[in-house]
């Protein structure tokens, strides 16, 4: 519509809506609720174990235990789902990557023990081969070069084990083409119609997953950078090629990654395919936003709560946010 449609000052006085805080919340287009947040959580062998990582303050490494007891504060808090990643010791690295389809691995004991006891939060598993490789890449490497289609047979096995151990969601995040198609088609051929595939389908080469590198033990590991898969930041209409050839694949809904640096990709999917659209507020802007917040630089809870609410009005359907108990103790008190 026109913005004549309205009139003019003094007709039309914008700040008369903004004028207090009921009216403020009447008018909202946009507003944040538990139900649009995913839980990152980052496993780690052994009992007992709550480690915090040094550059993501707040999030703690967990092994299955505790990861247990989180899943049930996430159920109470009523956030939906968790996203599982495993971190993993150097000297449990291979170049094949052979953790990865192993039944009996950190992630897939996760789900059978989280599933056995708090059967109603939803489970995505991170489909990868970085947590497992000995040089830190999402691939297999042959000939100097991260294979596309051997690396997707991997990814495959994995996904259909993680089906197996419970997992709802499996989550591609590592940007080869054509692994949305062949895990579809692997999940069928296995029993799995029901499971769901999330794909990190535009997904870019971004400087801000440094933290979660350090996380989950691929720090310094990483050989190089991983610009010959994930996506140049310059590029959107690419973005939805990527998103395009991953729904018709099979995808059941697609992820964009970063967020906050990244609405407009966020819109332009939103807008184009109008299919359910997640975006992954990724360590390094969770990082940012603390870091600044512990120095007095910037009021933190405010910042967190911006940093959110406007991956939703871009319009993503859910976040994946380290803030997910935060913001979810938060709006859950009356006073919000
Ligand atoms: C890679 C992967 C990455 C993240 C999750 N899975 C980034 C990367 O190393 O390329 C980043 C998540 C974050 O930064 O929070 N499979």
């Amino acid at each position: 519509m026109a913005v004549s449609a309205f009139g003019r000052y003094p007709t039309t006085r914008l700040r008369r809506t903004r004028h207090t805080d009921w009216s403020r919340k009447l008018v909202r287009e946009t507003s944040l609720s538990v139900t649009d947040l995913i839980w990152p959580i980052i496993l780690k062998d052994g009992t007992g174990v709550r480690e915090p990582v040094a550059s993501l303050p707040g999030v703690h490494r967990l092994s299955v235990d505790e990861a247990v007891i989180v899943a049930k504060e996430a159920a109470a808090l009523g956030i939906p789902a968790l996203a599982l990643f495993p971190y993993t010791d150097a000297n449990q690295r291979a170049a094949d990557a052979r953790l990865a389809t192993d039944p009996e691995n950190l992630m897939c004991r996760a789900a059978r023990a989280i599933k056995a006891e708090v059967p109603e939060i939803g489970l995505m598993a991170d489909v990868a081969l970085d947590p497992y490789t000995d040089h830190g890449h999402d691939g297999i490497i042959i000939d100097d070069e991260i294979h596309n289609d051997r690396t997707i047979e991997v990814l495959v096995e994995q996904a259909v084990i993680e089906a197996a151990a419970g997992f709802d969601i499996v989550a591609p995040s590592d940007m080869m083409d054509g692994r949305i198609g062949a895990i579809r088609h692997g999940l069928e051929a296995a029993g799995f119609h029901n499971t769901q595939i999330m794909s990190y389908a535009a997904k870019y080469a971004s400087a801000l997953y440094g933290p979660y590198r350090d996380a989950i033990g691929s720090k310094g590991v990483l050989k190089g950078d991983k610009r010959t898969y994930q996506m140049d930041p310059g590029n959107s209409d690419e973005a939805l090629r990527e998103i395009a050839f991953d729904l018709e694949e099979g995808a059941d809904s697609v992820m964009v990654k970063p967020a906050g640096f990244y609405l407009d990709i966020i819109r332009r999917a939103k807008d184009a395919f109008a299919a359910p659209t997640f975006a992954f507020q990724v360590s390094g802007e969770y990082a940012m936003i603390v870091a600044a917040g512990a120095q007095g630089w910037i009021d933190e809870d405010a910042a967190m709560f911006e940093s959110i609410a406007v991956i939703k009005r871009a319009g993503a359907d859910g976040i994946i946010t380290y803030f997910a108990p935060e913001i979810a103790r938060r709006l859950s008190k009356p006073t919000g």
